[in-house]
């Protein structure tokens, strides 16, 4: 994996690596961390609100998709793929989507890009899990294709559906 693309700008300040908005929410310019494409570390990630510093939707709002209620967060990789346009989003690109009952965060739906190639859904790691606290039976944990990626793969950007710049 590498990510060094995440390493930049530590103190800089100035540097122009241009996802500026991106750090928004995050103090002090830390890298991000990278997001695991693993059940279990993805849960304690998820758990501990690892994402919370990426940029992010303002708040919460219905799903135009099958989601219920919901706010996404987008790593830094993607949102400087979707700012520069790119058909093809690099390896490590990652969405975290809280899901809500009303105001209820009850879970999460995730998308983690694992090869550079999307190869049909099989390039993309897909997670969803409906508990904040039991990360032992996610409803899904694999890579495409599957209902996910079979959704996921029509229109949007290289199986990324958000509308983007985020609302
Ligand atoms: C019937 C179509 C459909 C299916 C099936 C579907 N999604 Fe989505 N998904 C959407 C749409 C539409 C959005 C755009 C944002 C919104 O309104 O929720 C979205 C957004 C997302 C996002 C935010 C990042 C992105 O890619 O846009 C994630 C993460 C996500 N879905 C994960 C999943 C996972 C995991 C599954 C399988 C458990 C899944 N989705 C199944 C339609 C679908």
């Amino acid at each position: 994996m590498g990510g060094a693309a995440g390493q930049a700008g530590a103190s800089g300040g100035a540097d122009q690596a241009g996802a500026g908005q991106g750090g928004g929410a995050g103090a002090g310019g830390a890298p991000e961390p990278p997001v695991p494409a693993t059940k279990d570390e993805l849960f304690a990630f998820l758990k501990a609100g690892s994402y919370k510093g990426f940029a992010g939707e303002s708040k919460v709002h219905a799903s135009t998709g099958p989601h219920s209620n919901v706010r996404t967060y987008l790593n830094a990789p993607l949102v400087a793929s979707l700012q520069a346009g790119s058909s093809s989003h690099p390896q490590g690109s990652a969405a975290i989507k809280e899901l809500y009952s009303g105001n209820q965060l009850i879970g999460w739906a995730v998308d983690v890009k694992t090869a550079a190639d999307s190869q049909n859904g099989a390039g993309w790691y897909w997670y969803e899990v409906f508990s904040t606290t039991d990360g032992s039976s996610p409803i899904i944990s694999n890579a495409g294709p599957n209902f996910c990626s079979n959704c996921h793969k029509n229109g949007g950007s290289d199986f990324v559906l958000t509308p983007f710049p985020l609302q």
